[in-house]
C-alpha cells in the first residue's frame, strides 16, 4: 500500500501533459463527488493506448471506480489487470482493489486519507472475476498471473479445473503461478489433485515441490512426512525447499514426525544446525512444544552473543529477497519507504539505500542489522542530527555536513544550510540518529527476509 500511496502522492512530471489529468488529481485528492462518476468512466478511454507517465491517473480512476463499486466499475478495473497499456504496477494496484472490493480498509487507496466505506456484496467481485477469468489468466503473467489466481480461490470463483492441471504441470509457466495453481486444486478438493501433486513432487522447481509437499502433507499426513524427511536428510540441497519442510513438519501430528522434531531439537543445542534454518528450527520447537524442546531453544539461545540484536541473531542468514521488499515498500508501521530510496521510489530523510551492499562492501549482513536495531551504534554520514548552543544564545539543530577546525556547515530540518564557527559554539549534544529503531516492529523472520532484500538487492 505504501508504495502506491507514495508514488502517486509525488504525481509523475509528465502528467502535465496529459490534459485533463491535473483535473481529475485534484477532484480525487480533494473528494469533489460530483466529479466521481465521470472519473470513473475515464478508465476505458486511459487504457486505449499506453499513457507515459500516466500512473497518477490511472491509479486515481481505478480509486474512483473502487470508491463507486457498481458490477461495470468492477467489470472495468478487472480490464485494467488484463490490459497491457497499462504499467505494471497500475495492473497490481487494479488487481489489490478487486481483493479488497467487498471488505474495503478504512483508508483512501491513493491519498492514505482516512475515509472509510461500507462493506460489499461479495458476489460483486465474484460474479465479475467468474466472467472473465479465462482471459485473467490469458492475458497476465508472473506475479500477476499467480495473484489473479489466489484472488479466484480466495473468491470462491467457479472454473474448468483442467485449466488448472495444465499450469500446474508446465514446466514452462512461472513458479509462483504453477504454485497458485495447485493451490487452486487443493482448495477445490480437486480429484486431479493427488496425480498432480505427484507430477510437482518431481519437478525442478524447488518452490513448487515445496507447496506440493505441503498440499501432500495435508492430503496424506503419512506420504507427506516421507517427503519431508527426504528433503531434511539431503545433504546438500536448496535452502528455501528445506525452510518450507520443516515449516510443513510443524503441521504434522504424527507419532514419527514428533520424533523428527525431537531430533532437530537435539542438533540446535548440540549447534549443528546451519545458521539460514536456525529460525526455523526455533519456530518448529515454539510450534510444538515440550519440556525438553524448550530446554534445547535455550541451549542454543545462551551460545548467541549478548548483545541488544538479540532475538536477531537468527535473522542474517537464509531470508527470502522478495519477501524482503514486501516489507520494505509495505510494512504498516516499519515504513522503510517513508525515509529511504531505493531505486528512485521512496523518501529523502534517510540515505538512498539502492544496492546498498553491492556499492559498499564493507556494509555487511551484520552492519545492516545493526542499523535497524540500533542506529545510533553508526550513523550513517551526513545523516547525524546534533543540537549546537551558540554562545550568542542561538540554538541550531540538524545535520553536520561538515566540520574542520574553523567551521561547521549545518543542514536544518527546514534544509536550511548554516555555517558557524567552532569558537563560537558554548555546548553541543552526542549526534542521533534520526531513524527510529525497528526492534519491536519487526519479526525476526520479517529481519531475515528484509536483510536478504537489502544486500542482495541489485
Ligand atoms: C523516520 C525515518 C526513517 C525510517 C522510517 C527508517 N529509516 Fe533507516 N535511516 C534513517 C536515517 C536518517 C538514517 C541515517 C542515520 C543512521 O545511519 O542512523 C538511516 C539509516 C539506515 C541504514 C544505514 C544506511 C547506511 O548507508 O549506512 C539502513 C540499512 C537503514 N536505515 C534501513 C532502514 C530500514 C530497513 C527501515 C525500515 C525497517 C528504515 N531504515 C526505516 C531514517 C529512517
Amino acid at each position: 500500500m505504501a508504495t502506491g500511496r507514495l508514488a502517486s502522492a509525488d504525481a509523475p512530471s509528465g502528467l502535465q501533459t496529459v490534459e485533463p489529468g491535473e483535473v481529475i488529481v485534484h477532484q480525487h485528492d480533494l473528494d469533489i463527488e460530483p466529479g466521481f462518476n465521470a472519473l470513473a468512466a475515464i478508465l476505458p478511454k486511459l487504457g486505449e493506448q499506453p499513457l507515459p507517465d500516466g500512473d497518477a491517473l490511472a491509479r486515481r480512476a481505478i480509486s474512483m471506480a473502487y470508491r463507486l463499486g457498481t458490477k461495470e466499475h468492477a467489470t472495468a478495473v478487472l480490464s485494467v489487470i488484463t490490459n497491457a497499456n497499462f504499467s505494471s504496477a497500475v495492473r497490481a494496484e487494479a488487481l489489490s482493489a478487486l481483493r479488497d472490493w467487498s471488505n474495503p480498509p478504512a483508508r483512501d487507496r491513493v491519498t492514505g486519507f482516512w475515509k472509510p466505506l461500507p462493506k460489499r456484496d461479495p458476489k460483486i467481485v465474484r460474479e465479475v472475476v467468474e466472467r472473465g477469468f479465462q482471459e485473467l489468466l490469458a492475458k497476465t503473467n508472473g506475479k500477476l498471473q499467480a495473484d489473479s489466481i489466489s484472488l479466484m480461490v480466495s473468491l470462491g470463483v467457479k472454473a474448468d479445473e483442467a485449466e488448472f492441471v495444465r499450469l500446474a504441470t508446465d514446466a514452462k509457466q512461472e513458479p509462483n503461478l504453477r504454485v497458485a495453481a495447485l493451490r487452486f486444486l487443493a482448495d477445490r478438493k480437486s480429484k486431479q489433485l493427488d496425480a498432480t501433486i505427484a507430477i510437482a513432487l518431481k519437478d525442478r522447481s524447488p518452490v513448487l515441490r515445496a507447496a506440493a509437499r505441503d498440499t501432500l502433507a495435508k492430503t496424506n499426513p503419512a506420504e507427506g512426512f516421507k517427503s519431508i524427511e527426504n528433503v531434511l536428510n539431503q545433504e546438500v540441497g536448496d535452502v528455501a525447499e528445506k525452510q518450507s519442510a520443516l515449516a510443513t513438519l510443524a503441521t504434522l501430528k504424527l507419532p514419527e514426525a514428533g520424533k523428527l522434531v525431537d531430533d532437530w531439537a537435539k542438533q540446535l543445542s548440540e549447534g549443528k544446525v546451519v545458521a539460514e534454518l536456525q529460525l526455523d528450527v526455533l519456530e518448529l520447537l515454539s510450534a510444538a512444544k515440550s519440556p525438553t524442546r524448550d530446554a534445547a531453544k535455550k541451549n542454543f539461545e545462551a551460545t548467541l552473543p549478548k548483545d541488544s540484536q538479540g532475538k536477531f541473531h537468527v535473522s542474517l542468514m537464509g531470508g527470502n529477497a522478495e519477501k524482503g521488499r514486501e516489507i520494505f515498500f509495505n510494512h504498516a508501521t516499519a515504513q522503510c519507504v517513508r525515509c529511504h530510496k531505493v531505486n528512485d521510489v521512496g523518501g529523502v530523510a534517510g540515505p538512498d539505500l539502492s544496492k546498498l551492499a553491492m556499492r559498499n562492501p564493507e556494509k555487511t549482513r551484520e552492519y545492516i542489522l545493526e542499523s535497524i536495531v540500533l542506529p545510533n551504534a553508526k550513523i550513517a554520514q551526513g545523516f547525524a542530527s546534533v543540537t549546537f548552543t551558540l554562545i550568542d544564545g542561538r540554538i541550531i539543530a540538524g545535520s553536520v555536513l561538515k566540520e574542520d577546525k574553523m567551521n561547521v556547515d549545518v543542514q536544518t530540518a527546514e534544509g536550511k544550510k548554516v555555517i558557524f564557527p567552532v569558537v563560537d559554539i558554548e555546548k553541543r549534544t552526542v549526534p542521533v540518529s534520526l531513524m527510529p529503531s525497528a526492534e519491536s516492529i519487526l519479526k525476526p523472520r520479517e529481519m531475515r527476509d528484509l536483510i536478504e532484500y537489502l544486500m542482495t538487492m541489485k
